[in-house]
């Protein structure tokens, strides 16, 4: 009997039915890298070329994984303004009506950087500039005024190495070091729903750059400067590898009252190396509760700026890459991707049992993928103040939180291709109706 005929039969109301399915879908182990970021309270982003999105596979890959889209070079100020006060948005409007058409959020990038610069920019005198950075910055976002999630107010403008100095440009070289909060504060004006963000690359770790920009955002948040956010932008390769103090430079950043975002993400390499590396970008960003969300720069790597190092999750065939696999299960989604592997897989499904006033029963329902299977693990998250007083039919652990539960078989844990099986636990709501969020089911 369907759970409609269940309802009728029994009079339960159609609401209660359908509570029932939205709690056991929301449960659901997402399939997608934008359904387990969602899951997570994040967004998984990509960065878009106009250019590509009429080829049907490169469109389709990112409707189906993405949920936040940066255009990639038609945001620019060369783009959007190739000539004094002339601005043209044929090429960003098709990646921001694409992307909202979907139900995507937008990242605007960028309005202030030193590259993708028009020269007429560079040949305007102090007082010139001044006006022209500041028309440019209030023109560009009052056509996408409330269309934008973040904005890149000012992209790269520190120095490599151990300075920590500003970049010569020509803002900082004619308006100086207040260029940058003169940008703010006029893009504030212009579209004050965005999130303003400074974004920068190899300020990722620890080091003279990131200190020289945490100083900066240190002092615009006690001034008053509006800032929101800090992008890092996170391209990694084997001579320039993923820090390990990059979780730890993320958290003081979003310790100083600002979001932190991963903003063109991509890692040159293959396999399981890079797989590994990513899953680690994504754990950091999972444990930095202000790091609201992760964009890679670009879909496949077919279309990467370094195409050649093989960067992205998808290969140039639009196939998952073990990458994939590997962001997807960092973010608690069910690795049910392609990119090797195979053999023993399964999926974990919560549904509501009893529930009473303080209380509830969960139940998650193992079920073997094609192929038979020997072990299984999978976890459920729950969030505070809600507690775990019981499980039955498991073998549980617990993370140091107390909030993630790792659920393994109570025995024997063997399954025949596609059969079920089932544990249960008991739920303290302390005064909350959050939904336990069941991780992605892993089985050998
Ligand atoms: O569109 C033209 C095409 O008509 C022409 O035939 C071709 C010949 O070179 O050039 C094409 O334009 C290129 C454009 O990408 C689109 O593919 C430009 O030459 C090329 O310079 C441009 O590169 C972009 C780069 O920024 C420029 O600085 C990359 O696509 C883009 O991924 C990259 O993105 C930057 C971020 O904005 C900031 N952080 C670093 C990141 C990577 O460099």
């Amino acid at each position: 009997m369907s759970l409609t005929h269940l309802a009728r039969a029994t009079g339960a109301g159609l609401l209660a039915v359908t509570a029932l399915t939205a709690a056991a879908h929301s449960a659901q182990a997402a399939d997608t890298l934008g359904s387990a970021a969602t899951a997570k309270g994040r967004y998984f982003g990509t960065a878009v070329a106009a250019g590509h999105l009429g080829e049907s596979a490169y469109a389709t890959t990112l409707n189906r994984e993405f949920t936040s889209a940066t255009p990639e070079n038609e945001m620019k100020w060369d783009a959007t303004e190739p000539n004094r006060n002339t601005f043209t948005f044929g090429a960003a409007d098709q990646v921001v009506n694409h992307a909202l058409g979907q139900g995507m959020t937008v990242r605007g990038h960028t309005l202030v950087w030193h590259s993708q610069l028009p020269s007429w920019v560079g040949g305007l005198g102090t007082a010139d500039l001044r006006t022209a950075m500041n028309n440019h910055i209030t023109r560009v976002m009052q056509h996408y005024k409330g269309k934008i999630h973040s904005w890149d107010v000012v992209n790269e403008a520190f120095q490599d190495g151990g300075s920590g100095a500003r970049r010569s440009s020509p803002f900082q070289d004619k308006l100086g070091n207040g260029f940058i909060e003169e940008a703010f504060r006029t893009a504030r004006a212009a579209d004050p729903a965005a999130k303003l963000c400074y974004n920068d690359y190899n300020t990722d770790g620890v080091n003279a750059k990131s200190n020289a920009v945490y100083a900066m955002v240190k002092d615009f948040k006690s001034r008053g400067v509006p800032i929101d956010c800090v992008g890092f932008q996170s391209h990694f390769n084997s001579a320039s590898p993923v820090p390990s103090d990059y979780q730890a430079n993320l958290q003081r950043f979003a310790d100083l009252g600002v979001d932190v975002q991963i903003t063109e993400l991509d890692i040159e390499g293959s396999g399981t190396s890079q797989a590994n590396s990513y899953a680690n970008v994504v754990r950091a960003c999972l444990a930095v509760s202000r790091c609201t969300g992760i964009t890679v720069w670009g879909v496949t790597d077919k279309y990467s700026w370094r195409s050649s190092g093989t960067p992205l999750l998808f290969d140039s065939n639009y196939n998952k890459k073990p990458a994939y696999d590997a962001v997807l299960s960092a973010l608690g989604g069910s690795g049910s991707g392609g990119g090797g592997g195979g053999g023993a897989t399964c999926t974990a499904t919560y549904s509501k049992a009893e529930e009473w006033g303080d209380g509830y029963n969960g139940r998650v329902t193992i079920t073997a993928g094609g192929s038979a299977i020997s072990n299984w693990t999978t976890t459920v998250t729950l969030t505070p103040p809600q507690k775990i007083s019981a499980t039955w039919n498991g073998s549980p652990t617990w993370d140091s939180s107390g909030n993630v539960m790792t659920m393994r078989p109570n025995g024997n844990g063997s399954l025949a291709a596609g059969a079920s099986t089932s544990f249960g636990f008991t739920v303290m709501k302390n005064g909350s109706n959050a939904v336990p969020v069941v991780g992605a089911c892993t089985a050998s």
